[in-house]
């Protein structure tokens, strides 16, 4: 299957290039910036895009394999990669007197691109040599340009060409005065200063589209279907009949992990392992449990240890302190309960990683991404040593959310399991502020599990889906404090609820999702009225950030 490499040199937007591509059609891989690259990583490679980054190529920033300027492939440089490559081919590059941010014009030469490329700048003239066709079909990809051949590009960096190297010419310039966009003559190497990844650039996905396809004729053969297939060969050839134990949470990636298990491999082979820590939402342990066994599980072992984790988190008050807690107990029950089953030493350990898990934990993806979350189980003792051996499966790591959830649906998951909202390791406990308790649990559990169901029961107007579905996660939390109130006529001294909804792209920002108050009103009074421990319920109308999504 045809694939694009993209070297993340540290860009927030790296990602965004590999999604961009792949929605495309086209299999992206993001590699570290200064990854080796060698025929195995290169195999199948149509093209190389290096990404931008928030270094100086005059200063810290990653070189990239010197083969990237070998290998003959096309090679599209946005930002740092357009001035690592013109660096790195003996051009000049300097700071600018102030940084650019934002929107930013460009306008591409006259005469560049169609009928004859002719620039007629400043900085370059001539006809392009030997890479002709490919920079004309590169060109016009550029948004159409209502005959000023001005469009509105995205910019952000700090640095800038100041002497192209031999053989890159200049067909663009931004409303700055600063080159930006760039075509080697002789090599199929181009560069753009702006980000064409990011939605705010005009016409950016037809620039990636050119070179993807036009430059680099990429063939747009990633689809589900195949990639389904290819894993389902893929494992069972390295598992062979060895066993496979797959730690479930119960989410969505857990499951679709299972179920794809489930369908590559005997079900006789496949173990799952759920732990019901009694953290958990309103019959969720019956819920997972029979999602499973109708993907066909055979061997699903529950662990139920409330028990445990209550007393574990007796007198602790202090989020962080109930976090790491927890944490703890986990690793200690997931080890013993594992040496329980008694497998044989051989046998693959799997988890629902995703891509964006790995880059965001820094694990192997895109070495120069920031750790942004430090609460991904990635890692655990026994995980690490199942790394250390080769014998980790984690067969959804290259797919984004939105992927596994295409992924689910062709492996029989049903639409209710992968709609769900996250749900966080920690479960309720973050959402009981202050001491848990199993009172408090069992409070929260009735209220929230009202909650979910009046979203799944109300439509919004504006797009007649329910509002759990326009919702990216919503869940209620337990105040550590009680309030004044009134039933029939007698003073009540009830517990205080906060409800929280947002909507969100990935859960890195967040904005409160904008009920109509009467939907509100009426939710707020079913919760009163059927959880009588509840005395007043109040809207979290905090975005993330500051706030984040859950209240611990
Ligand atoms: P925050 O509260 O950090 O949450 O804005 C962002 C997203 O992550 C979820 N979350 C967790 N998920 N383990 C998890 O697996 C955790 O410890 C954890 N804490 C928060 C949260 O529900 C939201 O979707």
């Amino acid at each position: 299957m045809d694939k694009i490499i993209v070297l993340d040199f540290g860009s927030q937007t790296a990602q965004l290039i590999g999604r961009r591509i792949r929605d495309m059609g086209v299999y992206t891989e993001i590699l570290p910036g200064d990854s080796p690259l060698d025929a195995e990583a290169l195999a199948e490679t149509r093209g190389i895009v290096l990404s931008g980054s928030p270094e100086s190529v005059y200063e810290n920033g990653a070189v990239p394999d010197r083969v990237v300027y070998e290998c003959g492939l096309p090679l599209l440089g946005i930002c740092y990669g357009l001035q690592r490559m013109n660096y790195d081919q003996g051009g000049a590059v300097e700071p600018l007197p102030r940084r650019e941010y934002g929107r930013i014009g460009v306008t591409i030469a006259e005469g560049a691109g169609l009928d004859n490329i002719v620039s007629d700048t400043a900085v370059s003239g001539g006809v392009i040599g030997t890479n002709t066709v490919a920079a004309r079909r590169f060109l016009e990809g550029f948004p159409p340009n209502n005959g000023t051949r001005r469009f509105t590009a995205w910019m952000s960096h700090g640095d800038t060409l100041t002497r192209l190297a031999p053989g890159f010419r200049c067909y663009g310039f931004s409303d700055t005065g600063y080159p930006a966009v760039l075509i080697h003559e002789d090599r199929p190497w181009f560069g753009l200063q702006f980000h064409p990844e990011v939605t705010h650039c005009e016409g950016g996905t037809g620039i990636l589209r050119a070179f993807v396809f036009g430059v680099c004729g990429a063939d747009a053969g990633w689809t589900m279907e195949r990639y389904v297939q290819e894993l389902r060969t893929s494992l069972a050839e390295r598992v062979g009949d060895n066993p496979v134990l797959l730690l479930i949470s119960g989410g969505v990636d857990s499951t679709v992990a299972g179920a794809l298990l489930l369908a590559a491999l005997p079900p006789d082979q496949v173990h799952l392992m759920y732990m019901d820590t009694g953290l958990m939402r309103k019959d969720e342990t019956t819920a997972v449990k029979a999602a499973l066994e109708k993907l066909g599980a055979r061997h699903l072992h529950i662990v139920y240890c409330g028990e445990e984790f209550l007393s574990a988190l007796k007198g602790l008050t202090e989020p962080e302190a109930k976090r790491k807690a927890i944490g703890d107990l986990f690793i200690t029950i997931q080890e013993r309960e594992v040496r329980a089953l008694g497998l044989p030493d051989s046998y693959f350990l799997a988890q629902g990683t995703l891509y964006t898990d790995l880059i965001e934990s820094g694990k192997g993806v895109g070495k120069k991404a920031r750790l942004i979350k430090s609460h991904h189980n990635v890692g655990s003792p026994l995980v690490d040593a199942k790394r250390r051996a080769g014998r980790i499966l984690e067969p959804l790591d290259r797919l984004y959310k939105d992927e596994v959830r295409r992924l689910g649906a062709l492996v029989g998951v049903q639409r209710e399991v992968l709609q769900r909202h996250p749900f966080p390791g920690p479960g309720l406990a973050v959402r009981i502020l202050g001491e848990v308790t199993a009172e408090k649990c069992n409070i929260l559990r009735e209220a929230d599990a009202i909650f979910i169901e009046e979203l799944k029961s109300r439509r919004s107007a504006e797009t007649g889906n329910s509002f759990y579905d326009d919702i990216w996660q919503a869940f209620t939390v337990l105040l550590p404090i009680r309030s004044v109130g009134v039933a029939g006529d007698v003073r009540k001294y009830g517990w205080v609820l906060a409800l929280r909804a947002i909507t969100s792209a990935d859960g890195m920002t967040a904005d409160v999702y904008p009920f109509p108050t009467a939907d509100l009103l009426e939710i707020s009074t079913r919760i009163t009225n059927a959880v009588k421990d509840i005395g007043r319920v109040t809207y979290d109308i905090s975005s993330k950030p500051p706030a984040t999504i859950e209240w611990e």
